[in-house]
């Protein structure tokens, strides 16, 4: 097993058998102690974090599965907080992919002339390049193609998949009267003929959800959704 990536919240080894493995750990994106899923930093340590979050992945990969989206997942050991995965290919140097429901978090920084908070956005998707240097910045499919991160039928698929897998999340939210607001993917290229495969995570660290008006911490969403 070797240690090929040390992410934010994850670290990444690649298996002999040609697989990944995603070792999810207990720091917490954020700043100065309090969570954000929108931030480049880590901003906390949270004992258990890092089964919790993969129990929230797994319960929504295999959903996806029996959906039939493609996804990189394999399976997961939640004792040892580890994911084995397929290995995928990124867009340039990686991409993010946003589903919004309602307006909040960059959005409203960015739109906050036109848009009000947490006004109702219908599965509006947006995609931004992973540079945690530029903060993230936006990215146009124009620009994604001119740049060749991303071909022009590849945008239709990545927003078309977004906007599929969001709303299978926000239907599982929905059935514990939880709403999602926001939500961020990432997409990859895998195997031989490149097709574009969800990878990563699900979990409370990348979406903002919502439960009688108050915004739900990524630990309490994970407890809310499994158990019953
Ligand atoms: N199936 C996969 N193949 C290749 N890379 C992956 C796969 N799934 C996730 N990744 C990448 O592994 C990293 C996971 O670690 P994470 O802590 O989330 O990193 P980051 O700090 O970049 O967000 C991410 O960069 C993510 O893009
Ligand atoms: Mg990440």
């Amino acid at each position: 097993m070797k240690l090929i990536y040390t992410g934010k919240t994850k670290d990444v080894y690649a298996l002999d058998d040609g697989n990944y493995l995603l070792k999810f750990k207990d720091d917490v994106t954020g700043e100065n102690g309090v969570f954000d899923p929108g931030a480049n930093t880590v901003g906390l340590k949270i004992e258990g974090a890092g089964r919790a979050g993969l129990s929230l992945t797994k319960y929504f990969f295999e959903k996806l599965k029996q959906k039939g989206i493609p996804t990189h997942y394999i399976d997961a050991n939640i004792e040892e907080a580890m994911m084995t995965v397929k290995p995928a290919t990124m867009f340039g140097n990686g991409l993010e992919v946003i589903c919004r429901y309602r307006a909040v978090g960059s959005f409203l920084r960015r739109y906050g002339m036109y848009a009000k908070e947490g006004q109702a956005l219908d599965a509006f998707v947006e995609v931004t390049l992973k540079d945690d240097e530029r903060q993230d910045p936006p990215i146009s499919q124009d620009a994604l193609h001119m740049l060749g991160i991303l071909s022009a039928d590849e945008y239709v698929v990545l927003k078309d998949l977004t906007k599929k897998i969001s709303q299978i999340v926000k239907d599982e939210l929905a059935k514990k009267g939880i709403e999602l607001y926001d939500i961020k993917l990432e997409f990859g290229r895998a195997g031989e003929d490149r097709q574009i495969i969800l990878i990563d995570e699900i979990s409370g660290g990348n979406m903002r959800a919502y439960k009688n008006g108050n915004y739900i911490e990524p630990l309490q969403l994970e407890q809310l959704m499994l158990t019953d």
